[in-house]
């Protein structure tokens, strides 16, 4: 009877011990928020939906410095922010500008990325150069993004606003709206594809940053421990110039 009892007490004990390791084995999921209509920072694989760009790139190697595993989940732009703050992932990334006005709701990792808005117009369109060309005039933006910040913020501008960031570039392209606002590299990217728009200069200064809950301080110097290391390793260097060509 004793030796029955030992041997189901060591058992017990066996399944504990390998029930505990595999826990440790597995490593910690982090959650990141991204809105994948933004190339060449975050999009989908046409064939495969696999997520791919900068942003995705980065995350990962962020994760990997940080001994987590990334799992992305596709959320459209306008509601990355609510989806952060009711816990549908831990962070956001997808080429967010750090604004006053979202620091207000969230945090932000240090920056990783500068850029600007510009306007697009269509190729053979010499009446827009600059923002006071815009006023107005129609302009297509994504919605609540900074693109649609700035052209809310033109004299007499009607402001037409989609979901889905290739489709405010569609628009000039159909000929509905002049111009579209919009970040400089994914003006560039689209602009890869079709000869009928150009784009100009940047005229904004900011700062894309990973976007994290304000109360989750552990996480925000996780990621900001990580986010150096990678830059500090040159492997963010690699991951620019693949998507960006050498600094
Ligand atoms: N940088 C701009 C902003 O923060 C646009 C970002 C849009 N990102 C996206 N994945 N659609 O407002």
């Amino acid at each position: 009877m004793k030796r029955i009892f030992f041997m189901s007490l060591l058992c017990m004990a066996l399944v504990l011990i390998i029930g505990s390791t595999a826990v440790i084995g597995a490593k910690p999921v982090l959650k990141v928020g991204t809105s994948a209509d933004f190339p060449p920072f975050e999009f989908q694989d046409e064939k495969t939906g696999a997520y791919l760009g900068f942003d995705v790139d980065l995350i990962q190697a962020v994760g990997a410095a940080a001994d987590m595993e990334v799992q992305i989940v596709n959320t459209a732009w306008d509601g990355l922010i609510p989806g952060l703050l009711t816990g549908n992932y831990d962070c956001i990334v997808s080429a967010m500008t750090i604004t006053d006005e979202r620091l207000k709701a969230v945090a932000f990792s240090d920056p990783y990325f500068s850029a600007g808005q510009v306007i697009v117009t269509r190729a053979n369109d010499t009446s827009i150069q600059t923002v006071e060309d815009l006023e107005g005039k129609k302009i297509s933006v994504q919605i609540g993004t900074t693109g649609d910040l700035a052209a809310s913020d033109i004299q007499g501008a009607t402001v037409k606003r989609f979901n889905l960031a290739p489709d405010a570039i569609q628009e000039v392209r159909n000929g509905s709206v002049p111009a579209c606002i919009i970040d400089l590299a994914v003006a560039a990217e689209i602009a890869k594809e079709y000869d009928d728009i150009k784009f100009g200069e940047p005229f904004t200064m900011e700062y894309y940053g990973i976007a994290i809950r304000k109360n989750n301080t552990d996480l925000i110097k996780k990621i900001n421990r990580a986010l150096a290391s990678v830059k500090a390793s040159g492997e963010y260097d690699k991951i620019y110039a693949n998507w960006f060509g050498a600094n």
